[in-house]
């Protein structure tokens, strides 16, 4: 049993099949981020684009965040303004060109462009079902060769997204903790899929959901927590266990 933390100062979590997923669970954890009102700042980090998530916390119970990391990592505008934090897409401009990129890829045959709704100027965004770790590994090296700093995240064996090398929803995640003056030891993370991976590696404590995919299942880690529950049950259970906090969950 790791040492309880300090204080929990910052809740970074995923949307879907994390908090969301399980109606009931949900409820459970927004009485929990209720009682907590202004000790715990929240991050919503989410695949998908700020109003998408507006959206959601206005159909769920999903409690209001003060953040919203989008795009994989790529965004982070504040809830509910949508202003957006300009500072982080200047930090990863350098040597990104979507257009290029686009065009490296087009024509592979593997790729079919998610809608247009998906695709924003720094997340460049393709289906590709049931890819293996050779082809992964092919187009990354077709993006480096081409001279471009992208990274590849894969997920949900379905998912491709290219994006910035330096944006993702970890380096998102402490790009927040730095600017709010939160110690890595002061935040905790959750999630359930690839996407999510990158939150696991900046000495975060971390949460993954017992309904984790197994690119996310298998990661194991001192500053891991793998719950037993699923969904938002999994995060409160994991936040009792960082916590110490075992009225929670
Ligand atoms: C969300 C986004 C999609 C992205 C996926 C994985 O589903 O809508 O564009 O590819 O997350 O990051
Ligand atoms: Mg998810």
């Amino acid at each position: 049993m790791t040492e309880p933390m300090r204080e929990l100062r910052l809740l970074v979590s995923d949307v879907d099949n994390t908090l969301l997923g399980d109606d009931e669970a949900t409820e459970r954890f927004a009485r929990w981020h209720a009682s907590r009102r202004g000790g715990v700042r929240l991050a919503y980090a989410s695949g998908r684009l700020f109003d998408s998530i507006a959206e959601t916390v206005r159909q769920t119970s999903l409690p209001d965040p003060d953040v919203v990391i989008g795009g994989v990592g790529t965004d982070i505008q504040e809830y509910p303004s949508g202003r957006a934090l300009q500072a982080w897409h200047e930090a990863n401009s350098a040597h990104w060109n979507p257009d290029a990129i686009r065009a490296i890829l087009a024509g592979d045959a593997r790729l079919e462009p998610q809608p247009s709704s998906e695709q924003t100027p720094f997340k460049i965004s393709y289906y590709m079902h049931d890819a293996s770790e050779r082809e992964l590994a092919a187009i990354q090296r077709r993006l480096e060769q081409a001279g471009y700093d992208a990274q590849i995240v894969y997920s949900s064996n379905r998912d491709l997204d290219v994006l910035p090398k330096g944006a993702n929803k970890g380096t998102a995640a402490a790009f927040l903790a730095y600017t709010w003056d939160i110690s890595p030891d002061q935040v905790i993370v959750a999630g359930d899929s690839g996407n999510d991976r990158a939150l696991f590696d900046h000495g975060f404590r971390g949460i993954i959901v017992a309904n984790a995919r197994p690119e996310l299942a298998g990661v194991q880690h001192p500053l891991i927590y793998h719950a037993r529950k699923p969904y938002a049950d999994g995060v409160l259970e994991g936040i009792a266990y960082w916590t110490g906090d075992h009225s929670i969950g």
